[in-house]
C-alpha cells in the first residue's frame, strides 16, 4: 500500500532511493517518482506512471532524496497523480489516506491554491507551504496536526539542503542507518544491504534526519532517545535464480519452517503460560490468507484444548463490538504485522484488556510492538503480493503455540507435536507434485471457473486454493465446505467444470469422496489432493506426503500454492504482481 523511503547521502543518492524503491515496489506498483535536492538548493522530480524501471536513466543530482511507489487510492494511476508532490519550496511522498482531505482541499482552494493532482496527499504538501515560517520542522508538524487518518511523510525542503523531516501516524516507517548515509523507509526488507542498523518509529513521533544524523521528535521538537537494532540476515528475501518471485518463495517453504521452527523452541512461552492456562475465550483476528492459517489454528485449538476459539476477519472484528475482555486472549496473524484492519483489531483487544498474541514475519513491525507476546515466522522477506511461505510458517507456529496451550492447559504436548520436526522434509517431498500439477494446470488452462472443497481443516486449506487463484490467475475460484456442495453450489457444475477436493482427514475421507463423485456424476473434472488412496475414482489424484493428520495443512497447501502459480503463467499474469492488489495493505 504506497512504499516511501528518504535518503541523505553524499554519494550515489539516487542509486540508493532507486535501489530501496525497487525493493519497495511490491506495496504498490501503479507509479513511481523520486525528488532529490541538489546542493545549489533545487528540487528536481522525476515520477512517471507504471514501474521503478521507467524511473531509470541519468541520475538525478542531489544528496538528499525522497522516492514513491504507489498503490492508487485517490486518483488513478498516472504521471500527475506520481509521488513526490511538489509545493513552494517543498516535495513530500505519502503512504496513508488522510480522511479530511476533501475539506483541507476546500479550504486550500478557498484560499486560492491550485491543485495538479487529485491525490490526498497534495493537501499535505500545500498545508507545509502554507504553514512555513522558516522552521521546516515546525512547518511539517503543524501540518500534521490539521491530518485526520494515517500517513507516513517524508519531506523535503528548499532551505534546508541535506535535511529530511518525517511525520508517522498508523503507516508503518522505519529508520535507518547505514554506512555515509541516513535513511527512512515503509520497511526494514527495502533496507537491507544499505542500511546496518534501524529503528522503527512510533505513531506521533517525526524523524528529522540532518546529513548523518538521525533524530526522533516529539511534536514539540524535543528529542526522544532511541536504541538502534542490528538488521538481521532472515529480512533477506527469496534469492531469485529464474521465474518468478513466487516460485522462488514456494521453494523456501522448507527452508522457512526449519528456521521458525528454530525460533520457537528457543522461545519462552512461560510468560504467555498464566494468561493461556486462564484464558476464558480465545479470538484470533488476520486478513485473507493469514485468516486462513488463524482458522486452521482456532479448528485444531477448540479441538484439543477444550477451550471456545472465535476465528474473526480483523476487517469485521472490531465493528462487531467483540466480547473479548481481561482474561481473553487474542491472536493476531500477520505476515507483514502491519496490514491495518488487523492492527485495529489488536488496538481494541488491548483496550479491553486481552492479553495479545501475534504471530507475524516482520520482527520490527507494528503488530509485533503492540503483542504481549510476539511470535516470530522466519520465511525471510515475502516480495510476492500472493503470500505463500509465509502461510506454511504462520500454521507451524500457530500450532506450536496450539501445542504450548495444551500443555499449559493438561501438562501434556498432544501426540503430534514431535512431528512438527518432520514438516520440513514433508514440505520437501511436497514438491514432487509439481510436474503432475502443472500437467493439471495446462489441461485446465481455459477454464473460467473452478471450485475447492474440503471437511474439517481442509476446508481452510481449499479455502487458500482458491483465494491463490482468484488472487493471480483473475479466475473465479470459491471454496466450501464439502458438505455444503448439495446445498447450493452443486447448481453451478456442468460438463468439465473443475472441483477441487482435499481430503487430509482419515475420518472424514470418504465423505469428502461421496460429495466429489456427486459433482462427478453431474460432469464435473475432478480433483483430489490426499495423503491416501482411496477409492473414488476422481479425474485427476495428487499424492500428498504424510504427517500426522492434525498436521497436514502445512503440506496439502503446496500442490495448491504452485497450481495457482502454473494457471497465472499459463495464461500470460506476472504471479508477482497482480492487477488491483499490494503487499501489505496498510490502509483500511
Ligand atoms: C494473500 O495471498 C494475500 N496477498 C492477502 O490475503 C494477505 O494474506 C492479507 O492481505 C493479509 O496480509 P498480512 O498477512 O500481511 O496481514
Amino acid at each position: 500500500m504506497c512504499g516511501i523511503v528518504g535518503c541523505v547521502a553524499k554519494e550515489d543518492c539516487y542509486g540508493k532511493l532507486l535501489s530501496a524503491l525497487e525493493k519497495l515496489e511490491y506495496r504498490g506498483y501503479d507509479s513511481a517518482g523520486i525528488a532529490l535536492l541538489s546542493a545549489g538548493g533545487k528540487i528536481a522530480v522525476r515520477k512517471k506512471k507504471g514501474a521503478v524501471a521507467n524511473l531509470f536513466g541519468a541520475p538525478v543530482a542531489g544528496s538528499a532524496g525522497i522516492g514513491h511507489t504507489r498503490w492508487a487510492t485517490h486518483g488513478k494511476p498516472s504521471d500527475e497523480n506520481a509521488h513526490p508532490h511538489v509545493a513552494g519550496k517543498f516535495a513530500l511522498v505519502h503512504n496513508g489516506i488522510v480522511e479530511n482531505f476533501a475539506a483541507l482541499k476546500a479550504e486550500l482552494c478557498a484560499a486560492g491554491e491550485t491543485f495538479a493532482s487529485e491525490t490526498d496527499s497534495e493537501v499535505i504538501v500545500k498545508l507545509i507551504a502554507r504553514l512555513y515560517r522558516g522552521d521546516f520542522f515546525g512547518a511539517v508538524q503543524a501540518a500534521c496536526e490539521r491530518l485526520e487518518g494515517a500517513y507516513a511523510v517524508a519531506v523535503l525542503c528548499e532551505d534546508f539542503p541535506d535535511e529530511i523531516v518525517c511525520a508517522k501516524r498508523r503507516s508503518p516507517l522505519i529508520a535507518g542507518a547505514g554506512c555515509g548515509a541516513a535513511y527512512v523507509c515503509s520497511d526494514v526488507p527495502a533496507l537491507c544491504g544499505a542500511a546496518a542498523f534501524v529503528c522503527p518509529v512510533e505513531d506521533g513521533e517525526f524523524v528529522h534526519i540532518r546529513g548523518c544524523e538521525i533524530c526522533f521528535k516529539r511534536a514539540d521538537g524535543s528529542a526522544v532517545p532511541k536504541v538502534f537494532c542490528r538488521l538481521a540476515e532472515e529480512e533477506k528475501g527469496a534469492e531469485r535464480a529464474a521465474g518468478s518471485r513466487m516460485e522462488a518463495e514456494i521453494a523456501e517453504i522448507p527452508r522457512g519452517l526449519s528456521r521458525t521452527l528454530g525460533w520457537l523452541r528457543a522461545c519462552d512461552f512461560a510468560p504467555a503460560a498464566r494468561a493461556l492456562r486462564g484464558a476464558g475465550r480465545l479470538f484470533t483476528v488476520a486478513c485473507g490468507t493469514a485468516h486462513h492459517a488463524a482458522l486452521a489454528f482456532g479448528n485444531l485449538l477448540a479441538r484439543e484444548a477444550r477451550i471456545p476459539v472465535l476465528c474473526e476477519t480483523a476487517s469485521e472484528f472490531r465493528y462487531g463490538d467483540p466480547l473479548i475482555g481481561a482474561g481473553d486472549v487474542l491472536v493476531a496473524v500477520s505476515q507483514s504485522g502491519e496490514t491495518a484492519d488487523t492492527l485495529e483489531a489488536v488496538r481494541l483487544a488491548r483496550e479491553r484488556g486481552a492479553y495479545v498474541i501475534a504471530v507475524t514475519n516482520a520482527e520490527h513491525s507494528t503488530l509485533a510492538r503492540l503483542a504481549d507476546l510476539p511470535l516470530r515466522t522466519l520465511a525471510g522477506a515475502e516480495v510476492a503480493v500472493a503470500a505463500t511461505k509465509s502461510y506454511n510458517c504462520q500454521l507451524l507456529a500457530l500450532y506450536y503455540l496450539a501445542a504450548q496451550t495444551v500443555f499449559f492447559k493438561r501438562a501434556a504436548f498432544p501426540a503430534w507435536f514431535p512431528a512438527l520436526e518432520g514438516a520440513a522434509p514433508a514440505c520437501e517431498r511436497a514438491f514432487g507434485c509439481f510436474e503432475q500439477v502443472a500437467d493439471l494446470a495446462e489441461r485446465l488452462r481455459e477454464k473460467p471457473a473452478m471450485y475447492y472443497i474440503g471437511r474439517g481443516t481442509d476446508r481452510f486449506t481449499a479455502a487458500e486454493g482458491a483465494l491463490k487463484v482468484r488472487e493471480i490467475a483473475y479466475l473465479f475460484a470459491e471454496s466450501c465446505p464439502a458438505g455444503e456442495l448439495k446445498h447450493g453450489t452443486l447448481a453451478l457444475v456442468e460438463e468439465g467444470f473443475p472441483v477441487f477436493a482435499v481430503a487430509t482427514a482419515r475420518a472424514l475421507a470418504a465423505k469428502t469422496a461421496n460429495s466429489l463423485a456427486e459433482a462427478k456424476a453431474r460432469g464435473a473434472f475432478t480433483a483430489l489432493f490426499s495423503q491416501e488412496d482411496f477409492a473414488g475414482g476422481a479425474d485427476f489424484s495428487c499424492r500428498l506426503p504424510a504427517l500426522p493428520e492434525a498436521l497436514m495443512p502445512l503440506v496439502s497447501v503446496i500442490p495448491l500454492q504452485y497450481f495457482a502459480c502454473r494457471m497465472c503463467l499459463l495464461r500470460g499474469f506476472d504471479p508477482d504482481r497482480p492487477r488491483n492488489l499490494a503487499k501489505s495493505v496498510t490502509v483500511e
